[in-house]
């Protein structure tokens, strides 16, 4: 495409560097002719160009150091794969009603969190270098936060941070005989390379490739030159980091102060495969807001035999059916970083659906929009999604139900907000309580207020884990986001991968959320990529959860390289 310009990533890193120096006039004209072409070429879309795919050229690792044993050696590769075997072997299970650890009792005697004890025994006793290098510290029991911060760096240097999480989603015992093998088995099948059980994938794939990037790092007598490295596991981030993450993020803020930290890198987007034509490594740089309403409707009770017209939960399902009938438009702001993906893929994906690449094709929005629309894998990248989770209601064949009650459950379009969100929803409501003359009363962060009153009963909307969406990370022309993009293309250029050499980069949403949420005073790179290979049919949060040796490999040489390179390229 004539309209991509190449950007090699350690060039764009040395103009950084340069900036200060005189621009040449030759150059001047050139740049001013290429933004003279793209403004011209670019004015009769509606749609913005890629700023990202195939911008980037592979970025020389700052250090090499094993990366060869890395990606070559067999029998390292299967030690690896051991390693993360073990760890999948702990059941460290979070329910949603599992307690906050008990700070008065060792984390091992504590029953919730033996297994999290466990996990540190075994991490301690599987990487003891990093162990001897970083300062461990136990963060409200069950968080991990480790430091590295050599004597040379100076105090005030922003550190840089790695995350994942300890915690794993728990299995169903319901669903046991559908596992191929026994969920936290960690059985390797080298036919297949494949390795099974709870977590292979999220997140300890990730968690252990981190250890054993730095085991190696310190075996070698690497170290940090600029930067403190901070690696920061949570605990429960299956059920949102309430206890975990939040914790470790107070803590961080407390000790080092807001925008303390350089840059973050955690779970989140990997790196797709497109057959023939390459590979795609997408960082997640925005995450979509959250919103659950809980709405009660309180009725006069009484005897079945002499019913009103319509009983509380009749009223309910017109309001649930209101909603339904009403579901956020689509609206693809042009600064969502999904568009870049999805286009990326619309252009270089031969497999990829016809009329979204004729959406992209013909710069009109509202064609790309209906477009999206059609593809449940994309549309909730560009509105805010609903979804009628639960309903509770009625005791008794005889009894008129006094009470019932639905959550909806929404994640919010990114530019959108949690106000546009509750006033759609109250709205709704309000249609539903006018036409039965229903009082309304509102219930937001612990503050009730009725919103209207009326006689023959009551809403009531309660607001639980309102969180705005992400603020955005920044892309191109940032040096954090240029170094992860040309070490994706290093990455994925090695021979590991076949010699099919094409790699693009290009910025994307989560629709759910990650333990980052807590982090964004810290800083404003906030990226979500584990760098691995994405496996088709990972199952994360299902049955058979699994992941390849492969994949596991392309993580631990992704996280070897970025490690160096943040801390020599910054
Ligand atoms: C802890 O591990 C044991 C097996 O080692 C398992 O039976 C138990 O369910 C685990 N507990 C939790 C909370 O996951
Ligand atoms: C994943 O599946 C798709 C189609 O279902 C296929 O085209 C692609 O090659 C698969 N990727 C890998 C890495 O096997
Ligand atoms: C979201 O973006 C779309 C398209 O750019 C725009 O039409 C819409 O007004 C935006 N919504 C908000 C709330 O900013
Ligand atoms: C939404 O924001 C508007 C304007 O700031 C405010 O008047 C309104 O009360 C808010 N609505 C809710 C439900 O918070
Ligand atoms: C009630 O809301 C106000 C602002 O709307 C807020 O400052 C206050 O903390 C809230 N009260 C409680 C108990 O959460
Ligand atoms: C890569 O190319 C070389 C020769 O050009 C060939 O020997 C090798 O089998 C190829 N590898 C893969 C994985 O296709
Ligand atoms: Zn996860």
């Amino acid at each position: 495409m004539s309209r991509y310009i190449p950007i090699n990533a350690q060039d764009a890193l040395d103009k950084l560097k340069a900036k200060k120096k005189q621009i040449s006039i030759g150059l001047a004209t050139i740049a001013a002719l290429l933004i003279l072409f793209f403004v011209f070429f670019t004015k009769s879309s509606e749609i913005p160009e890629c700023q990202d795919c195939k911008s980037y050229g592979p970025l020389k690792p700052a250090y090499k150091g094993s990366l060869d044993l890395i990606f070559e050696n067999k029998d390292y590769q299967l030690s690896v794969i051991e390693k993360l075997a073990g760890a999948i072997r702990i059941p460290t299970q979070i329910y949603d009603e599992t307690p906050p650890p008990d700070l008065s009792i060792p984390l091992k005697d504590d029953p919730n969190y033996k297994n999290f004890s466990l996990l540190h025994t075994y991490l301690e006793s599987t990487f003891p270098l990093v162990y001897s290098k970083f300062i461990v510290e136990k963060i409200n029991g069950a968080g991990l936060l480790l430091t590295w911060h050599p004597k040379h760096i100076p105090k005030d240097s922003k550190p840089f941070l790695l995350m994942a999480h300890q915690d794993v989603v728990p299995f169903d015992p319901s669903t046991v005989s559908r596992w191929t093998y026994p969920p936290f088995s960690g059985h390797y099948d080298k036919k297949t390379d494949t390795l099974y059980g709870r977590g292979s994938t999220d997140t300890k794939k990730l968690l252990i490739s981190h250890l054993e990037a730095l085991e190696l790092l310190i075996a070698a007598n690497w170290e940090p030159s600029k930067r403190p490295i901070l690696l920061s596991y949570g605990f429960d981030e299956e059920r949102g980091g309430i206890d975990g993450a939040s914790a470790i993020a107070k803590f961080i803020l407390e000790r080092y102060g807001p925008d303390s930290i350089y840059g973050l890198i955690d779970e989140g987007g990997e790196t797709g495969y497109l057959g023939d034509n390459g590979f795609i490594g997408s960082p997640v740089t925005a995450e979509k807001g959250y919103l659950d309403a809980i709405i009660t409707l309180n009725t006069k009770g009484g005897h079945s035999s002499i019913p009103p017209d319509h009983t509380s939960i009749g009223i309910i399902s017109e309001l649930n059916y209101l909603l339904e009938k009403n579901p956020y438009d689509p609206s693809i702001a042009v600064n969502n970083p999904a568009l870049e993906a999805v286009q990326c893929r619309a252009l270089y994906d031969k497999s990829f659906f016809g009329d979204v690449t004729k959406g992209f094709k013909s710069g009109r929005l509202g064609k790309l929009t209906n477009a999206v629309n059609n593809h449940l894998g994309y549309r909730y990248f560009f509105r805010t999604s609903q979804a009628i989770d639960i309903i509770k209601g009625g005791v008794k064949a005889n009894a008129l139900p006094e009470q019932v009650t639905v959550l909806v459950n929404n994640r919010i379009n990114i530019n959108s907000s949690v106000n546009e969100t509750l006033v759609h929803i109250l709205d709704l409501v309000s249609e539903v309580a006018d036409k039965y003359d229903l009082s309304i009363k509102l219930e937001r962060s612990s503050n009730a207020s009725e919103l209207k009153s009326g006689k023959n009963g009551e809403f009531v909307v309660v607001v639980r884990g309102e969180l705005e969406p992400a603020p955005i990370s920044p892309t191109a022309g940032d040096e954090m986001w240029e170094i992860i993009a040309g070490t994706i293309v290093n990455t994925y250029s090695s021979s590991f991968f076949g010699n099919n050499t094409e790699v693009y980069v290009a910025p994307s949403l989560t629709t759910g959320n990650t333990d980052t949420k807590y982090f964004w005073d810290l800083t404003k790179r906030i990226y979500r990529f584990s760098g691995s290979l994405h496996v088709n049919g990972s199952n994360a949060h299902t049955v058979d959860e699994k992941t390849t040796g492969k994949s596991i490999i392309s993580c631990l040489a992704f996280v070897y390289q970025i490690i160096g390179n943040i801390d020599k390229y910054t």
